[in-house]
């Protein structure tokens, strides 16, 4: 049936009853192997790593939910990222948004570089600058926005449109907003990627990575990645996934709701210094988020001025934990100097504005007062 909105796809995209026995779920396949049916013949699958029924089922349903033609996923958010920039060639010029999270610079600079290829980091909240980065051997503009942690936002339509005209694509990492919340694709990206680790799966429990195209040449280029270099997702760990995104956009609601109280909250508490949250009408890019998103979702990060106000105010949360990742049920908090961005030189953290005293907070769909009291109660501390 066309044109299914979007809580419809999340529950059956990808997710109808099996063929074989009815089942409503999809079936674990966990078979490294399938029995074939003569010499070169089989019954759509051959090895696991090539293909598994599982992993086509939720590659069917990202593919729908990011509105792109085709997906590929892998074993992590890196492992994704991996898949991306396998295929540039040495000489081919690379341009990145100047704060990401840090695995991905530490990917790009401490493994991609030595192949040859040209890393370049643009702040591409400037469309000048990013004009001014383009060459005739850019091949690809990878974008994250919302940015880890700072929050910093990129137009994707404008950027998309520039980048085109010099003959170079562009990949989004959706992974701080989920397809629920923002869809790149729409706004004219080639290329979505998730850590679908995060508010995809949804509950903590399984890490993924995932790669959405637009283009039939996409699907080649991937699947020869998954294939060759082998970084795939685990048929149960796709299962979790599919799991996870029946539910999305209901989880989306609550993060978005609460993640819009509890800024609203800290954004007059005292002993916040600054707060980044796209949501605020006091965020430089508030109009943008409003206009290019479809929520401002429950990524924020806080700046209590020192690592031992963080260390203080980590240790008297009660709801909220104190861990790293995000995008989960529960509330977490993380300090991001020592965590997502540890693998960055303090030099580098101190040149794209990763301070001492940055705190991090993934807000979860539990009680907002709860939460709101919690940090209350945690600030008292500081
Ligand atoms: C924005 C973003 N992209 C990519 C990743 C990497 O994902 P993974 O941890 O699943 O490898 C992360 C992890 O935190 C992330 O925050």
């Amino acid at each position: 049936m066309p044109d299914q909105k979007y809580a419809t796809l999340a529950v059956h995209a990808g997710q109808y009853p099996d063929p074989q026995t009815g089942a409503v779920n999809v079936p674990v396949y966990l078979t490294s192997t399938f029995e074939l049916t003569g010499i070169g013949t089989d019954k759509g699958w051959d090895y696991s790593r090539a293909g598994n029924p599982t992993r086509d089922r939720l590659e069917e349903a990202l593919a729908a939910l990011e509105g792109g033609l085709n997906a590929h996923v892998f074993g992590s958010g890196m492992a994704a990222i991996s898949a991306l920039v396998a295929p540039l060639h040495a000489g081919d010029h690379l341009i990145c948004s100047h704060n990401v999270y840090g695995g991905t610079a530490r990917l790009l600079d401490q493994v991609i570089r030595h192949y040859g290829i040209e890393i370049e980091y643009v702040d591409l909240t400037s469309l000048d600058a990013l004009s001014a980065a383009l060459k005739p051997n850019t091949k690809l503009v990878h974008v994250e926005t919302p940015t880890n942690p700072l929050m910093q936002l990129t137009d994707i339509a404008a950027v998309s449109e520039i980048a085109h005209r010099a003959g170079a694509e562009v990949s989004v990492d959706n992974t701080f907003l989920s397809p629920a919340l923002q869809s790149p694709i729409a706004l004219g990206a080639d290329i979505v990627m998730h850590s679908t680790t995060k508010f995809l799966n949804g509950h903590s429990d399984g890490l993924g990575g995932v790669l959405v195209g637009t283009k039939p040449e996409h699907r080649e280029r991937f699947y020869l990645i998954q294939k060759a270099m082998g970084g795939i997702l685990s048929p149960f760990e796709c299962f979790l996934v599919l799991r996870g995104i029946k539910t999305l956009p209901l989880r989306m609601k609550q993060h978005d709701e609460n993640g819009r109280a509890v800024a609203e909250f800290l954004s007059t508490h005292p002993k916040v210094k600054k707060i980044f949250y796209p949501g605020l009408k006091s965020h430089p890019q508030f109009e943008l988020a409003a206009r290019q998103q479809k929520g401002f979702g429950s990524m924020m990060t806080l700046e209590l001025g020192s690592r031992e106000a963080v260390g203080r105010f980590l240790a008297a949360l009660q709801v909220f934990l104190n861990a790293e990742s995000l995008g989960g049920v529960e509330s977490l908090a993380s300090h991001s100097a020592t965590t997502t961005h540890a693998a960055l030189t303090d030099e580098k953290r101190a040149e794209i504005g990763i301070t001492p005293g940055l705190v991090r907070l993934s807000v979860g769909i539990e009680d907002k007062d709860d939460l709101i009291a919690d940090l209350a109660q945690a600030l008292d501390a500081v």
